[in-house]
C-alpha cells in the first residue's frame, strides 16, 4: 500500500529518529570497510565542506545575479582549475551540478560547435573508449550523437590505433580517460591529441576522477604522464571537485581550452513571459552549497594540504597493491596510476572471493571484464589496510580449498 501523506509534522527529534532507522542498513563507510565509492580526506576537511555547505545552504547558484558571492566563488574555482589543468590565457570553463552533467556539457558545445563550424553529415559521432564512463553514452542519448565504443588495447588504456581506424565523416570527437573508472589506467592522452589533431576532431579527456588528484600525485614524483591542457589537442576536461577534490557532492568543473568552445555550453531564451533565461549549465536550480563548499575545500587545503593527502592515499594503495599482488594466484590489473586498481586471478573463481570478503563484512566493488575486484581508494581505507588484506588472504585461501565454490555473478552498483 502507498504511504500516505503525513497529516501532520513532526517534531526534529522524532524525525531524527526516523532517519537514524533508515540509515541502520547503509553500509557504514566510516568504518572503513568499503573499499571503493567514498572520497574521505579527514574529519577536519569534512567538516570544512559540510560547513560551508551549510552557509550557503539556501542560496540557489543559477541567480548568479542574486548571491555575487556564489558568482565569485564559481569563477575561483575555475580559475584554480584552469592553473592545476594547464589552461592557456584564452581557457575558460564552469562549474557543474557531478561528472555527468560536465560530460554532458562538453557533448554538448562540441555538438554545437561542430553544427555551426565543421558540420558532418548524418548524426554525429562520438569514439571512445570501451572503459570510458556510461556517462557518455547517456549524453549521447540526450543529444541525439551516435556513440561508438572501442575494445581497449591488452594493456587497458584507449587503443588509439583502433580508435583512429573507426573515425568516419561524421566524427566530431574522441574521448580519453585520465583515468577511467574500471582499471584504473591514464589513457594515452598524448597519442589521442596527435590523432584529434591530426583529423581535426574535438578530443574530451574526462578526468572527472584524476583532475584534482593527478597534478599533485606529479607533484610528488609518481610518473604521470601528461593528460590536461598540456597536451596539444586536448578540447575540453572535465574534473569533478566532489571527487578527490573532496568537496561536498553536487561540485564538478567542464573546462575548454578556448572560451570559443565553451561559448557554445550555455543556454539563452527569452521567448516566454518572464524574459531572458540564461544558464551555463544543463540544470535550472543549483545548490549554492557545493560551490562553496568546494571554493572552501580548495582554499583550507591548498597545494600542499592535497600533495599531503595523495601521498598518504599513493601510500594506501601501494600497501594494498603489495599486499594483493603477494597473495598467491592474484594478480593486479594493467599499470594504474592513481588511486584505483583491480584485481583478478586466472587460478580461482575472483568473485566466490568476493563473496567471501562481504560475508566478512566488506562492501565489495566488482568489474565485469575482466572478472575482477575494484579498489578505489582514499583516506578511508587507513585503518583497515591490515584486516583488509588478512580478510582478503584467507578467503583466498578458503576459495582455493573449496570451502567456498562460486560466487555470484551480477555486477552492479
Ligand atoms: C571516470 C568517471 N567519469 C565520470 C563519472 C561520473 O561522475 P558523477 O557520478 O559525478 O556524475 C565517474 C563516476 O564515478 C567516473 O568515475
Amino acid at each position: 500500500m502507498r504511504k500516505a501523506f503525513p497529516k501532520t509534522g513532526l517534531d526534529w527529534a522524532e524525525i531524527k529518529e526516523q532517519l537514524l532507522e533508515a540509515r541502520k542498513d547503509d553500509v557504514d563507510w566510516r568504518g572503513g570497510k568499503i573499499t571503493g565509492l567514498v572520497y574521505f580526506a579527514g574529519d577536519d576537511v569534512m567538516q570544512v565542506a559540510q560547513d560551508a555547505y551549510t552557509m550557503f545552504f539556501g542560496e540557489n547558484a543559477v541567480y548568479s545575479g542574486v548571491y555575487p558571492s556564489l558568482a565569485m566563488m564559481e569563477s575561483e574555482v575555475i580559475e584554480l582549475t584552469l592553473e592545476l589543468l594547464h589552461g592557456g590565457e584564452s581557457a575558460a570553463g564552469s562549474m557543474s551540478t557531478g561528472g555527468t552533467e560536465s560530460i554532458f556539457l562538453a557533448l554538448k558545445a562540441a555538438r554545437d560547435w561542430s553544427r555551426a563550424n565543421r558540420p558532418v553529415d548524418g548524426t554525429p559521432e562520438i569514439i571512445v573508449s570501451l572503459t570510458a564512463h556510461p556517462a557518455f553514452d547517456r549524453a549521447a542519448g540526450y543529444l541525439g550523437m551516435k556513440i561508438v565504443r572501442i575494445p581497449q588495447a591488452p594493456d587497458f588504456r584507449a587503443d588509439v590505433s583502433a580508435m583512429a581506424e573507426s573515425i568516419t565523416r561524421s566524427t566530431i570527437m574522441l574521448v580519453g580517460s585520465a583515468p577511467q573508472y574500471p582499471h584504473g589506467v591514464i589513457d594515452p592522452i598524448a597519442d589521442l591529441g596527435e590523432l584529434a589533431q591530426s583529423r581535426d576532431l574535438w578530443l574530451h579527456v574526462d578526468a572527472c576522477v584524476g583532475g584534482f588528484i593527478a597534478p599533485f600525485v606529479r607533484k610528488l614524483g609518481y610518473p604521470i604522464p601528461d593528460f590536461d591542457f598540456a597536451v596539444p589537442g586536448v578540447t575540453s576536461i572535465s574534473a569533478d571537485v566532489h571527487k578527490n577534490g573532496y568537496s561536498a557532492k553536487g561540485a564538478s568543473t567542464v573546462l575548454y581550452s578556448d572560451s570559443e568552445y565553451f561559448g557554445y555550453q550555455g543556454f539563452e531564451f527569452d521567448q516566454w513571459a518572464r524574459g531572458r533565461y540564461a544558464t551555463n549549465t544543463f540544470m535550472g536550480s543549483r545548490p549554492g552549497g557545493a560551490v562553496a563548499s568546494a571554493w572552501a575545500v580548495m582554499h583550507y587545503l591548498g597545494e600542499e594540504g592535497y600533495m599531503r593527502i595523495a601521498q598518504e592515499v599513493m601510500h594506501i594503495r601501494e600497501a594494498l597493491m603489495d599486499g594483493v599482488n603477494r597473495i598467491d594466484g592474484l594478480e593486479t590489473f594493467g599499470d594504474p596510476q592513481l588511486t584505483i586498481f583491480t584485481f583478478g586471478s586466472t587460478a580461482f573463481d575472483i568473485f566466490a572471493v568476493a563473496d567471501g570478503l562481504s560475508e566478512a563484512g566488506w562492501y565489495v566493488n566488482r568489474i565485469q571484464d575482466p572478472a575482477g575486484i575494484h579498489l578505489m581508494l582514499s583516506l578511508v581505507q587507513k585503518p583497515v589496510l591490515e584486516e583488509y588484506l588478512s580478510d582478503l588472504s584467507y578467503t583466498v585461501e578458503k576459495v582455493r580449498t573449496g570451502r567456498v565454490t562460486r560466487g555470484k555473478r551480477e555486477v552492479s552498483y
